[in-house]
């Protein structure tokens, strides 16, 4: 039956304008003031509301098998914790072991997200590199329609790849039309460090953070971005969460270079002063990669979402139990890493950015939603309400509160990093292509509802990046012989 949304607020990335929203099946049909409804038309109303893009969360790690254990949200949970917050889709990882097929890898996740209530993808990691990896990349991209592709440069021993893998893999990338991802720290230097504050006596959360400054950050993000310019290829760093990072995508990035940035809500909102709680399992509840920094960091993370140097808005959802993160009691290096986020994203983000006069509401969708579509390659479809989009829309009331409390969220987890934040601004009903997926505070649709979601490569970028290195490559100088 179709659905009419009648009396809200229309917000898109580039405008707002009060206008009804008729839905037909999975897609948008029509936009405008005082739509009429078809007969058996359900109407939702969303006076006093906005209506928003759903949210599209890039980065999750759900029923990720990390440091010795598995991270506790599926794609079941972690789903229906997304479509509680806003946010229709979301973007995982699929992480071969050194040495496994990507292929192999990529039927292993997939039947892992049969249980998605929400719509997903994927981006394959590069955890290794031989010819059977450059092969193999070529059917990820054109046959199973992921054009993304992760690499470690942190996580010595287990997952980083060298700067030779990574050179090899961006050239691929490039070739390919793909978009290679980093997760940008010195792996070896964090490695040194950790040993030298275990080696002062520091056992506790708090080497965690020591051992990997913004500096670390920093260099590996400059150093990615060379190595993408060599290769010719586009870049997006993921958890961008320090200045120095910053600064190095937005000097990439006002040389002409295709480079974005991902900074996640939760260094945007929590500081490094988490790491001194006396409490350890509090502290080692907030122990990620990397770690919460300053609010000089905090601060410029905001002034590159709203600028434009930062691009978007992700959670890197990768929960674990409070008894998980006991597995480094005494030794900081065993304290599985990761942090939840994925129905606290928008609601935090809306109190932080909007409510704050620090984004605008067309910047919050621009952030949470269309930019990763357009980035990801899989707009218009996703990341805009408008005729054809699929219906992924929440109806937001800006002033809706809830105080943010562990006892009463959808993730697994018996904590929240974000608990005692009060939220002003919340998704009361949230549409998955057409379908009611949360309203009346109740997640309304079913294990495996969620698609599949394919995304194309992307021509234009590749072709532009192609033409502009051919054209601006080094040429041999043709001189007069010598003769001896
Ligand atoms: O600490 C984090 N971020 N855990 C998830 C894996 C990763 O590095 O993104
Ligand atoms: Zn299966
Ligand atoms: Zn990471
Ligand atoms: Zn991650």
């Amino acid at each position: 039956m179709p659905i009419l949304i009648r009396g809200g607020v229309v917000v898109n990335h580039d405008h707002s304008r009060q206008a009804d929203v008729l839905i037909d099946g999975e897609t948008i049909l029509a936009i405008g003031p005082k739509l009429s409804a078809p007969a058996g038309t359900e109407i939702i109303d969303a006076d006093g509301c906005f209506v928003l893009p759903g949210g599209i969360d890039p980065h999750t790690h759900l029923e990720m098998p990390f440091m010795g254990t598995v991270s506790a949200d599926d794609f079941e949970s972690g789903t229906r914790a997304a479509l509680s917050g806003g946010t229709t889709m979301v973007v995982d990882f699929c992480l071969p072991a050194p040495g496994q097929s990507l292929l192999a890898a990529y039927q292993e996740w997939r039947h892992k997200s049969e249980k998605a209530v929400a719509d997903h993808s994927f981006h394959m990691a590069i955890t290794w590199w031989d010819k059977q990896v450059f092969d193999e990349m070529d059917t990820v991209v054109k046959t199973y329609g992921i054009n993304t592709f992760k690499h470690f440069l942190a996580y010595k021993g287990a997952l980083m790849v060298n700067d030779d893998e990574l050179f090899h893999s961006f050239s691929r990338c490039a070739g390919l039309g793909a978009l290679p991802l980093v997760h940008a720290e010195n792996g070896d230097i964090v490695f040194r460090l950790q040993q030298h504050y275990i080696d002062q006596g520091i056992t506790g959360p708090e080497g965690h953070a020591y051992s990997r400054p913004p500096e670390v950050e920093g260099e590996a993000t400059n150093r990615a971005i060379m190595i993408a310019d060599m290769a010719g290829s586009q870049l997006y760093v993921v958890h961008t969460s320090c200045r120095d990072s910053h600064e190095a995508i937005a000097r990439a990035r006002a040389a002409g270079k295709r480079v974005y940035g991902e900074p996640l809500i939760q260094h945007l909102v929590l500081d490094d002063s988490e790491y001194q709680n006396k409490d350890w399992d509090y502290a080692a509840r907030r122990v990620m990669s990397p770690p919460f920094r300053n609010k000089s960091h905090q601060d410029s993370l905001w002034a590159g979402l709203a600028s434009g140097s930062l691009q978007v808005v992700a959670t890197d959802h990768c929960a674990f139990t409070a008894e998980q993160k006991r597995m480094g009691l005494g030794d900081f290096r065993k304290i599985p890493n990761g942090t939840g986020g994925l129905e606290d994203r928008m609601p935090v983000l809306w109190t932080a950015g909007v409510k704050t006069g620090r984004l605008t509401k067309e910047e919050f969708v621009a952030v949470t939603s269309t930019n990763i579509a357009r980035i990801l390659n899989i707009y218009p479809r996703k990341g805009a309400i408008a005729v054809g989009s699929d219906a992924d829309l929440t109806i937001w009331d800006p002033a809706a509160t809830k105080t943010i409390q562990a006892k009463t969220q959808l993730s697994r987890v018996e904590y929240n990093v974000f608990e005692g934040y009060e939220c002003t601004g919340l998704p009361i009903v949230t549409l998955s292509r057409g379908r009611i997926a949360w309203k009346d505070k109740q997640i309304q649709l079913q294990k495996g509802d969620g698609a599949f979601i394919q995304r194309d490569p992307f021509p234009a970028a590749a072709v532009a990046n192609a033409t502009w290195k051919e054209l601006s490559k080094p040429r041999p100088v043709s001189r007069i012989e010598v003769t001896p």
